[in-house]
């Protein structure tokens, strides 16, 4: 990490296969970003707990992100990589950020909001889930988090953390800001809603040829024919192949589409061929990198103690401004 960068930090859950989705919203963009910042990306497997309660799966998807990370082109020389769960510090932190916040102010989280609205039993991890979002942000001094738009409203939780923490104790941590692609705000699953691991409308990042198809021909479409003028903006498939397709191939599937000339099922043709090539070599990359476990454990392991450090060298000055270090010079 080189010194006089902005910094740039995010993470993904490991609850399972990434999909399309959380590469364009999110995963691309560590990648590209990896140059122009000092990055830390992470697993965030604190946050998995929420939802994870099976240990083998948690260590196996834990495993598979480093894996996933790794075959998307995050470089290890250039990214600091590592599991949440290698900063303990970011619960300690939050637990003061707990105490500085009031739950009518959680109680207006989305995420919470969502699972309420569901009727689901929530866990108080999931009420929590936004500061502990919070302290892995400012703990490290972060500039910039790179994620998709479901997740604006957490980092702007993180900026109000760093406000009220800043105007309680004193200035210590930066007040973040996310970086959202305009056009991958939400990339749409095979049924029309975001796609998401929890609606089981994903179409896999490292899928295989005849799961992508599966995918793909899944998609629900009008009952148009061939001949018919299409609204490309009212079909998801168009709406996919927005990401797989060059400005001028998009053009000439748009004129198509609104003049006439093309039917869903040459459309969905299209689009899995495009998604294969497109996906390809990261997955045969993955399969490579998948091969040897111990080096992306050791990864791992060396990048949660350069993250650990990191963290508890902020953390010294964060107990001191809070009144948790006893010294003589400071009584
Ligand atoms: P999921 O909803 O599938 O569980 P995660 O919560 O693990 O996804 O999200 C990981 C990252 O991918 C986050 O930054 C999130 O905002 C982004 N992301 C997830 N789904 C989409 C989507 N459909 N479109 C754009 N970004 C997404
Ligand atoms: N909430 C994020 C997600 O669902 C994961 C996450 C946890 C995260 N902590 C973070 C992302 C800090 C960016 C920065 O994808």
């Amino acid at each position: 990490m080189a010194l006089g960068r902005k910094t740039l930090i995010s993470g993904v859950k490991p609850t399972g296969r990434p999909h399309i989705g959380n590469y364009f919203g999110a995963m691309r963009q560590f990648v590209d970003f990896q140059d122009e910042y000092s990055s830390l990306i992470f697993i965030a497997n604190l946050h998995a707990l929420t939802t994870e309660k099976n240990s083998k799966q948690l260590k196996q998807n834990t495993l598979d992100v480093a894996i996933d990370y790794l075959a998307i082109g995050l470089d290890p020389k250039k990214t600091l990589i590592f599991k949440q769960s290698d900063t303990p510090q970011v619960a300690e932190l939050a637990w003061m950020f707990n105490c500085l916040t009031t739950v009518p102010y959680l109680m207006r989280a989305h995420a919470y909001k969502d699972a309420v609205a569901k009727n689901e039993e929530v866990n108080a991890g999931v009420f929590e889930y936004p500061v502990l979002m919070a302290a892995d942000i400012l703990i490290h001094d972060s500039d910039v988090v790179p994620v998709g738009y479901d997740q604006a409203q957490h980092i702007e939780i993180a900026r109000d953390m760093a406000r009220m923490f800043n105007h309680t104790f004193g200035e210590i941590f930066k007040s973040p800001k996310e970086i959202i692609l305009e056009g991958m705000k939400i990339v749409p699953g095979t049924d029309g809603r975001k796609m998401s691991k929890n609606y089981n409308n994903t179409i896999p990042l490292f899928a295989t040829d005849d799961e992508i198809t599966k995918a793909v021909m899944s998609i629900p479409t009008d009952s148009s024919t061939i001949d018919d003028q299409k609204d490309p903006e009212k079909d998801n498939v168009f709406a996919l192949h927005k990401l797989f397709s060059n400005k001028k191939e998009l053009a000439k599937l748009e004129e198509k589409y609104r003049k006439g000339g093309i039917g869903y099922k040459e459309s969905k043709e299209i689009l899995v061929k495009n998604i294969s090539t497109f996906t390809a070599p990261l997955r045969e990359k993955r399969a490579k990198i998948a091969q040897d476990k111990q080096s992306v454990l050791d990864m791992l392991d060396e990048g949660g103690k350069r993250a650990r450090a990191k963290a508890e060298e902020k953390m010294e000055k964060v107990r001191e401004i809070v009144g948790l270090t006893l010294s003589e010079s400071s009584l």
